[in-house]
């Protein structure tokens, strides 16, 4: 193609990434304008001679890292100049992932196209009346298709009744437990400390129970007293292994036996890249179960928009809660997520994700097991993270810093931990393009091996 100056060097292979290298580049020094149009895959196959699938591959990748935009019966082309700042195509090596949580998607995949299209089906076909304080536990256009998409996708025994829309997990999280009555709450040992002021702000005095390969301990659960527990069953954070079915049963039992509740935070649910997802197990236990998830890992954190699905009574109350809190979600964005959900977007958009971050998480993988074999990766092949044993002796924070280094958002795990345990972090591979794997992975390991003397001090247990 010409117009595209796409050379291939055949004989180096990775032919998908070379063409995306290529208009990468292009892209980026503006011989590809914004908007311009890129022929259709089946086109550009026949002029550089590669199967259609090698450039279907290439166009995949470009859209996801936000520099070409793919439309439906619109082909194919360069998205316009603000959505291709994003931190990981811009920033030099080495900077790109500071800040960023090792727990986000990429947020330069974003479906902005989608989200634009049906902020404008909204606004011209939502009636006036409509943009008044609306339901404070939401538009039932939503409820309804949330119902809808966890029943067929989670397996969640619900109805648009019982679906409280919430601002994330995380407030999801602090209704529910005003709602309960502040009970005494057991959280897993590992856990996400982010959520931990949050939930002592709710009121509640917590108590931790050990996750071991299985999920959380649910003897040690019962042991506890406490009244009600928050796990992260699909996907545990961080350690990645998936609540077994011997556990569900023991905990559903529990529940039932002392009137207790789960909060079933369903982090991750929708990337299980190995086999599909394990439905929820609100679904098992329908009246003892109380499921939060919401959109921030499959499309955006920054919409915070989320849903509480819960026993009627306790629906109520988190409604009731909500009302109080600050009268609902914003209405434009509730329908707008409503219109995704209905027209297939919202599983397109996963579909497409899954398959991309599936291949992000081998090529990173496959890159640890050759540059630092000594590295354990645990926990299922799921979500935006891996969690990463260090072999003992290892110090946390350096390691840490060596990834960030690199370009790689990570995470020590002690801070996450009421016993101690072994050396970990959790590192983030939803922003690292496959093609850029190796190299990243290669820094890592350099500076891991060239600073050991000096900075691999010995893991002190605290
Ligand atoms: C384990 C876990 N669940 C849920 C959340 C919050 O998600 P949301 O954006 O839906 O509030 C976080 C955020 O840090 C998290 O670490």
């Amino acid at each position: 193609m010409g117009d595209l100056h796409v050379s291939l060097d055949r004989a180096a292979g990775g032919m998908a990434a070379q063409i995306s290298g290529q208009l990468r580049t292009a892209i980026r020094q503006g011989r590809l304008a914004s908007e311009v149009r890129l022929p259709a895959s089946r086109e550009l196959a026949r002029d550089l001679g590669v199967s259609r699938g090698v450039v279907v591959e290439a166009y995949e990748q470009l859209v996801a890292e936000g520099f070409l935009l793919s439309r439906v019966g619109a082909g194919t082309m360069v998205a316009p100049a603000a959505a291709i700042r994003s931190p990981v195509t811009e920033a030099a090596p080495g900077d790109s992932f500071h800040g960023h949580r090792a727990t986000s998607p990429d947020l330069g995949a974003f479906p902005r196209e989608r989200w634009l299209s049906a902020l404008r089906h909204v606004l011209a076909t939502m009636p006036s009346d409509a943009l008044d304080y609306g339901d404070p536990g939401g538009v039932a256009e939503l409820r309804q298709e949330l119902a809808a998409y966890l029943r067929r996708v989670r397996a969640a025994d619900v109805t648009p009744g019982n679906v409280v829309v919430v601002g994330g997990v995380a407030q999801g999280l602090s209704l529910t437990l005003r709602a309960l009555g502040s009970p005494l709450l057991a959280v897993e040992d590992p856990t996400s400390m982010r959520q931990l002021p949050l939930l002592r702000a709710a009121g509640v005095e917590l108590v931790s129970v050990p996750v071991d390969g299985e999920g959380v301990d649910v003897a040690a659960l019962a042991r506890s007293g406490a009244r009600a527990v928050l796990l992260t069953p699909a996907h545990q954070f961080p350690t990645g292994v998936v609540l077994s079915p011997g556990r569900r049963a023991e905990l559903t039992a529990w529940a039932a036996e002392t009137g207790s509740i789960v909060l079933e935070d369903d982090y991750d649910a929708e990337f299980r890249f190995d086999r599909d997802p394990v439905g929820c197990l609100q679904g098992l236990a329908p009246d003892r179960v109380v499921l939060s998830g919401s959109v921030s890992k499959p499309l955006a954190p920054g919409l915070r928009l989320g849903w509480v699905v819960a026993p009627p009574k306790i629906a109520e109350l988190v409604r009731l809660a909500r009302a109080e809190l600050d009268l609902g979600s914003p209405v434009i964005e509730q329908y707008a997520l409503a219109h995704v959900i209905r027209t297939g977007g919202y599983d397109r958009h996963l579909r497409r994700m899954r398959r991309e971050y599936r291949r992000r998480r081998d090529a990173f993988v496959g890159a640890l097991a050759g540059h630092l074999p000594e590295v354990t990766v645990l926990g299922v092949s799921a979500g935006l993270h891996v969690y990463l044993e260090l072999p003992d002796g290892w110090d946390e924070r350096t390691a840490v810093e060596a990834a960030r280094t690199a370009g790689i958002a990570a995470e020590p795990v002690a801070p996450m931990r009421v016993a101690p345990g072994p050396p970990a972090m959790v590192v983030g591979f939803s922003r690292l393009p496959g093609h850029r794997a190796e190299s990243v992975v290669g820094a890592l390991a350099a500076a891991l091996a060239g600073g050991a003397s000096r900075t691999l001090r010995p893991y002190v247990r605290t």
